[in-house]
């Protein structure tokens, strides 16, 4: 079966499924060089297509994420183009009239300035942006977009709920299986619902509970604005500020949350319903500072998150346990529910916020067709994106006289792990693309991780990453026991779930673990998934005897991760980083 998955919304993305695995899969972001880019999905369509030789006529299926897109968000452009200021309007000027003043004002009326019409497919004008109908206005619409661009029949085009995609992705998106699992889901919002839990035994989904309460999603976004920073992308750096709180100075704020959303079993109710998740909650934390809101915060959705899983591993039976949607960011909640003594192991696949719905709502349409677990294969690994040819490198180190500026040379493995050993930052762009947020070794930024001073180096030179923010560690999957505490055994290769770490890691690692609580959000990475980027760490465990290296996303401060040579050469021409490995070059800066 070949199927294409499609997601429209915040990061729009796209996968492709043929001959029993999910072949390529990127978003668009990459392509439009815009973070989070919220249009339909062209470069990534084409390329997952190309890519993986499956023209559109031979597609069976055409999988569409969710049935209830906005397009006043779409056209508007609210996931990519909106600053913390963008945001402070919007909740002055669009939501403040809804919750306290009884009047609703259309989104496109309050961002008329950001309405774009000009976007792909460039056929926006007169839409009933702003009117009730416009959601199911725009599921047509969003077929038609892809019936013009890849001229196939309307009826292939399968429109899949938002939540089971999330649920289907949860399921195998990771790549080790089980046939018996609990999977939950939660996200800021999607079709009607904000969390699930189905359960899948026998080739067979089960839903056993939804809310669209489960506003944890909602309240992490609105909290990550009151502290001053960008919803829907700084949610991780409040996570990030959370462990420098402790208890006593987090109490006050985590007493006035625990007063709202609260548990039921597995049915998520409200004590006190806040009126909205900004206003009403500014006025309740105002005097406390900002790491007490960010770690009253971090625990309050810990605790809740690991009670709704508790209470559902005792009601279903089930104690394997899957989670994904936006939700299943939150690496330290994972940490706090693969801890609990109710679950035997934890799935989160990377990335799971909506730009994995391409390859969830593919999975969905599978599950729902009834294909046998044992004919899928689930995600081994993300490597899903695009490469470069030697061809292509070589062509424009000529038409770019790159070598009038950077010294050029072959280089192996040892010799990368060479220059991280003497301390000198590498960014490393070979093999495919991999898919999200996260960096995996093909788009990355190395280091040594036993020198705390490459934090500060990195930072300065490239990342202007925030004081508090902690960087990951790539680890040899055999040296994982030397560094973590990993009772249950988990193989996590997504850096989707934090990880206490062993006495060695303080010494070895220290660099690329959380500064305030010591914990590794690591990559673990088995050869067979990566050979070079193996290669790399292992021969630099040869010369340091450390197993891991530290490992951040190749990109400048704002923008997506690096897709192209250009993109390489612009992060070069306006940082101060030295040193890329590409392919099996060296570009070192004169
Ligand atoms: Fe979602």
């Amino acid at each position: 079966m070949k199927i294409l998955g499609i997601t429209m919304g915040i990061c729009s993305s796209a996968a492709l499924f043929t001959d029993g695995k999910i072949t390529a899969s990127i978003s668009e972001e990459r392509f439009v060089k815009k973070k989070n880019y919220e249009g339909y999905p062209k470069h990534a369509v084409d390329f997952c297509l190309n890519f993986s030789g499956v023209s559109p006529d031979e597609l069976d299926y055409i999988a569409f994420a969710s049935s209830n897109v906005d397009p006043d968000y779409v056209i508007t452009h609210s996931a990519s183009n909106r600053t913390v200021a963008d945001w402070i309007r919007e909740m002055h000027e669009y939501w403040y009239p809804i919750f306290y003043g009884g009047q609703k004002r259309a989104y496109v009326d309050v961002f008329k300035d950001k309405i774009d019409f000009k976007q792909y497919p460039g056929n926006f004008e007169g839409f009933p942006f702003g009117s009730p109908d416009r959601i199911k206005f725009f599921t047509e619409f969003r077929k038609n977009i892809v019936v013009r661009h890849l001229k196939v029949p309307r009826e292939k085009i399968v429109i899949c709920e938002h939540h089971l995609s999330h649920a289907a992705y949860g399921l195998l998106g990771w790549p080790e299986r089980r046939n018996n699992m609990l999977i939950f889901t939660a996200d800021g919002f999607g079709d009607h619902s904000n969390a699930s839990i189905r359960s899948f035994e026998n080739d067979k989904f089960t839903l056993l509970y939804e809310a669209d309460i489960c506003n944890i999603g909602r309240l992490y976004r609105y909290i990550t604005l009151l502290l001053g920073m960008k919803p829907g992308e700084d949610e991780y750096k409040v996570m990030g500020l959370a462990p420098y709180a402790k208890p006593l100075s987090y109490q006050r704020a985590l007493d006035i949350l625990e007063d709202t959303l609260y548990l039921d079993g597995v049915v998520f109710k409200y004590k006190t319903k806040p009126v909205d998740h900004y206003f009403w909650f500014r006025e309740k934390f105002e005097g406390l500072r900002f790491d007490a809101i960010a770690g009253g915060l971090q625990k309050y959705v810990e605790n809740l998150l690991v009670q709704w899983v508790k209470n559902a591993v005792n009601i279903y039976g089930i104690s394997a346990v899957a989670f994904s949607g936006g939700v299943s960011l939150n690496v330290k909640a994972n940490q706090e529910i693969l801890r609990l003594g109710e679950t035997t192991s934890l799935s989160v696949p990377g990335s799971g916020g909506d730009e994995s719905l391409a390859m969830g709502a593919i999975f969905s349409v599978l599950l729902k067709r009834r294909v046998p677990l044992k004919e899928i294969e689930p995600v081994e690994h993300l490597y899903l994106g695009d490469k470069v040819s030697a061809d292509e490198i070589e062509n424009f180190i000529q038409k770019e006289s790159l070598g009038a500026h950077y010294k050029i040379t072959q280089i192996t493995a040892r010799d990368i792990a060479q220059l991280l050993a003497q301390g000198e930052i590498v960014g490393r762009f070979a093999g495919r693309m991999e898919f999200g947020q996260r960096a995996l070794g093909n788009r990355s930024i190395l280091a040594n991780p036993s020198m705390p001073e490459v934090v500060k180096v990195i930072n300065d030179i490239i990342k202007q990453r925030d004081f508090w923010m902690p960087f990951a560690p790539t680890i040899l999957y055999e040296d994982c026991e030397r560094y973590l505490y990993n009772p249950k055994n988990i193989y996590s290769p997504f850096m989707t779930i934090a990880f206490d770490t062993k006495p060695q890691a303080h010494k070895d690692l220290i660099a690329a673990l959380h500064p305030a609580d010591l914990t590794a959000r690591p990559q673990m990475l088995k050869r067979s998934v990566n050979p070079d980027y193996y290669d790399i760490i292992s021969e630099f465990k040869a010369l340091t005897g450390i197993g891991g290296v530290l490992n951040t996303s190749f990109n400048l401060h704002g923008l997506p991760i690096v897709q192209s040579l250009p993109d390489i050469l612009h992060l070069m021409k306006n940082s101060r980083l030295k040193y890329v490995a590409l392919e099996n070059l060296l570009l070192k800066k004169k």
